[in-house]
């Protein structure tokens, strides 16, 4: 074989083998460097197996839970599993990591990453392990981009909890984190406030910094603890989220975020285009108090935004621009430009997603093809990707299959998201499994199941639930999960998450003119257009932009190599939305996703508080009616007006946490627009069906029976057959 390469490599022509040559060794670089990317990300998967996978008990917390002991059940993945998912990258910058590691809180020298303040706003206490060197919170991350190391959130930090009973706390991979985001934020923005006020902060500040050897030189230091800030700010002032119609604030609480508005909002405030800043300005209706603009407004207005314009950092734009406004103009800035994040939701489960056909609350997000890279990118461009998207001459690859055509200009959508690293991610989620009662029984205690009452839950659901909610064995291989959408008209619960993610409009900005799919056809995207086409577009061309911080040589062939992956490995093929919806028109492209998703029910048990806005605590409450209606029986129970959320802490019974008697807890006001605890009442009243015949609301003991029953779903019955497929299973995959 070497002999016949070497005659043939003289064979060739003089003139051409210098060709041949230069070919040869353009290959051998191309395989040296995917094979570095291949076995480095092999390496990082394997490399840290601490065997309690880094998780600490955290102190005792404001609402009183306390545990001495951390267990895992059994979900599929390993120790290794577990903390690569905690420590990956995905891309995100939210402040130079050296800046987290060394903050003091505002009102003391404590850091502000100390375990009993990340345990206050409910992220996950770590400690040190291979993959965490500085024992970060589950979820907080370091990632590099363009030679700055940053701190940045990876999916766990939203999507990883922890269920306590009694002495115990159980970590469920996947489940819906506790964490209060937007408090976070707002404590951060102002310890760095403090800091850069307060001259003996600032000093300790910049010489612990200096120590960790990556700034040599305070004014640097200074300067970009001042445009890290700046960007923080302007991400917590714009992200106001205001009760709609009022200037009141709606707080989110524990657990929940919303995690559209905030995308939408990082969205629009990278399209913007300087010109555009200031028309929006001009032309905006002022707030109901303020005045028209004089004359002399309009001049300050255009002498503020003059030196921006032309500007190409986009990435810290919205937060310059608002830096130089008077509180009047930025309160004219958000109104004029973004939308109010007003429509909180509980973070998800991520067990089984990959093989939903339809993800998200509403159902926006096809699942199939490059589906969740572009779904994962557009949640990275929300949660602090660094967006340096810039105007550039000429065409490019990319920019040609981002759709923009080989026009004179282009935008080049160079950002720090890491799609190789969201394609392994998803295959990494592939192989995690609900956690099951059963196994919490034998791990932390629980009380066992009562099998002759989840019996009669069984058929209770049947009946009443299963024409919904696909019930999936959570170890079958072919099992595919159908989302079943219904219309919020339908479902009746709280409207605005759908609501907002559909109408919501905002500024084309650097993609006007440009054309988003819909499922009925294109849309111009003219200078105003729906926010949720504008995400689409922009997210298209951020994946079809391979990552700039790769070796020039690798980075194209990386790039080709992780969309053709994704669309090889993906079993999620494109079909039609199941469930009864309003039909996407030409008058309404996006009507069908003003909806909300009934998702198969496994590990529900670990998921409290329900519904898509966590309005109702337990599984119980679910199933009793919201509010009173003429001709309830007297004794007639129904959900909790007001609850606490926060504990950790399971309450077995009614099934969610307990949420009595924690005064500093979040106290959850259904009563507010995007909190409302309403509809999603299946069973919770007598019923007429078509043909006149009366389906009977579940008794009280009914209720328990069906308690019982979804508390046991992915469980096995003592003695049951292993491969009893469980009633009900969604179809099979053809
Ligand atoms: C800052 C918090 C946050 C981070 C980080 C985050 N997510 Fe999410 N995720 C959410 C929230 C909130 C939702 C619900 C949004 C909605 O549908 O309204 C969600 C929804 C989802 C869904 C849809 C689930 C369903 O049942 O429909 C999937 C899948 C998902 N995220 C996966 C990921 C992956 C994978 C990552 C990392 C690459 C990630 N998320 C990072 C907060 C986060
Ligand atoms: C007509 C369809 C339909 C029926 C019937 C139905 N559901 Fe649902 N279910 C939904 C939809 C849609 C949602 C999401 C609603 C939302 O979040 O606003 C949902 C949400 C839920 C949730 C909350 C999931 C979460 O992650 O918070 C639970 C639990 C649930 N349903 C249980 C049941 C039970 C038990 C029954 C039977 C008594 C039932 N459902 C009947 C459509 C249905």
């Amino acid at each position: 074989m070497q002999k016949l390469l070497i005659r043939l490599f003289y064979n060739i022509e003089s003139h051409h083998r210098r060709w041949a040559l230069i070919g040869l060794c353009l290959l051998i670089l191309l395989i040296l460097g995917r094979s570095t990317t291949y076995f480095s990300t092999f390496y990082y998967s394997m490399v840290d197996f601490d065997s309690d996978r880094g998780a600490v008990a955290p102190p005792t917390d404001i609402c009183g839970d306390h545990i001495s002991k951390i267990v895992y059940l059994d979900q599929g993945w390993k120790e290794s599993d577990s903390l690569w998912f905690y420590n990956i990258t995905q891309g995100s910058d939210l402040v130079p990591i050296d800046f987290f590691l060394v903050l003091e809180q505002d009102q003391s020298t404590e850091l502000f990453r100390s375990t009993e303040n990340m345990n206050r706003f409910r992220y996950l206490p770590q400690k040190k392990t291979r993959s965490n060197p500085y024992a970060l919170p589950v979820g907080m991350v370091e990632n590099t981009y363009r030679g700055k190391k940053f701190m940045g959130f990876t999916c766990a930090a939203c999507h990883c909890s922890q269920v306590n009973y009694h002495d115990k706390g159980m970590r469920i991979d996947g489940g819906p984190s506790a964490a209060d985001m937007d408090a976070f934020m707002q404590t951060m923005d102002k310890a760095m406030e403090v800091t850069l006020n307060d001259p003996a902060k600032l000093h300790r500040f910049v010489e612990a910094v200096r120590k960790m050897g990556n700034y040599s030189r305070e004014s640097d230091i200074t300067g970009d603890l001042h445009i890290y800030w700046l960007r923080l700010r302007a991400y917590n002032y714009f992200n106001q989220s205001l009760i709609k119609g009022t200037y009141t604030p709606l707080d989110y609480g524990f657990a929940r975020l919303d995690a559209f508005g905030r995308i939408y909002n990082r969205v629009l405030g990278h399209l913007l285009e300087p010109a555009e800043i200031e028309n929006a300005l001009l032309n905006a209706p002022g707030q109901a108090e303020q005045e028209p603009l004089s004359q002399e407004k309009r001049d300050q207005i255009k002498a503020e935004l003059k030196p921006f314009l032309g500007e190409s950092d986009r990435d810290t734009l919205e937060a310059r621009v608002l830096d130089k406004l008077p509180q009047e103009l930025q309160l004219r800035l958000r109104g004029a430009v973004f939308n109010s994040p007003n429509a909180p939701v509980s973070y998800p489960f991520l067990w089984d997603i990959t093989l939903h056909d339809y993800l998200q609350w509403n159902g926006v997000a096809a699942n199939a093809g490059e589906g969740p890279i572009g779904r994962n990118a557009g949640e990275v461009i929300g949660v602090f990707g660094t967006l340096d998207w810039v105007r550039k001459p000429g065409w490019s690859i990319s920019s040609v299959i981002g759709g923009q055509g080989f026009g004179p200009t282009h935008t080049s959508f160079e950002s720090s998201v890491k799609v190789h690293n969201l394609r392994l991610i998803e295959e990494r989620l592939s192989a995690l499994r609900s956690p099951t009662w059963e196994d919490a029984s034998a791990k932390a205690g629980l009380p066992g199941i009562d099998w002759t009452k989840a019996e009669r839950g069984e058929s209770l659901f049947a009946t009443n639930c299963a024409g919904c909610h696909a019930n999936v064995d959570r170890e079958s291989p072919s099992r595919r999960i159908v989302a079943h959408l219904d219309s919020v008209s339908k479902v009746g619960t709280d409207p605005q998450m759908a609501d907002n993610s559909v109408k919501y409009v905002g500024y084309s900005g650097i993609i006007r003119n440009l054309y988003a799919n819909s499922s009925v056809g294109n849309i111009l995207l003219d200078t105003k257009a729906p926010v949720v086409a504008l995400l689409t577009k922009a997210t298209e061309n951020v994946v079809a932009t391979p990552d700039p911080d790769k070796w020039f040589f690798t980075r194209g062939a990386d790039w080709a190599v992780d969309l053709i992956d994704e669309l090889r490995l993906n079993p999620i093929k494109a079909s039609v939305k199941t469930g009864i919806y309003d039909p996407d028109t030409t008058a309404q492209p996006f009507a069908s996703v003003e909806s909300y998703k009934a998702r198969s029910l496994n590990g529900i048990w670990a998921t409290a508080p329900f519904l898509h806005n966590g309005s109702v605590p337990t599984l119980y409450d679910l199933l009793l009616p919201a509010s009173h209606l003429d001709g309830d029986p007297p004794d007639m129970k129904y959900r909790p007006k007001t609850f606490l959320v926060g504990s950790r802490e399971l309450d077995p019974v009614k099934v969610g946490f307990k949420s009595e008697n924690y005064p500093d807890a979040f106290r959850f006001d259904t009563s507010l627009p995007g909190n409302f605890n309403a509809g999603h009442e299946y069973g919770t009243r007598d019923k007429t069906l078509p043909g006149g015949s009366v389906q009977k609301a579940l008794s009280e003991e009914e209720r328990w029976d069906l308690v019982e029953y979804l508390k046991s779903l992915g469980s096995k019955k003592p003695g049951a057959a292993k491969s009893d497929p469980p009633k009900g299973e969604a179809p099979k995959p053809q």
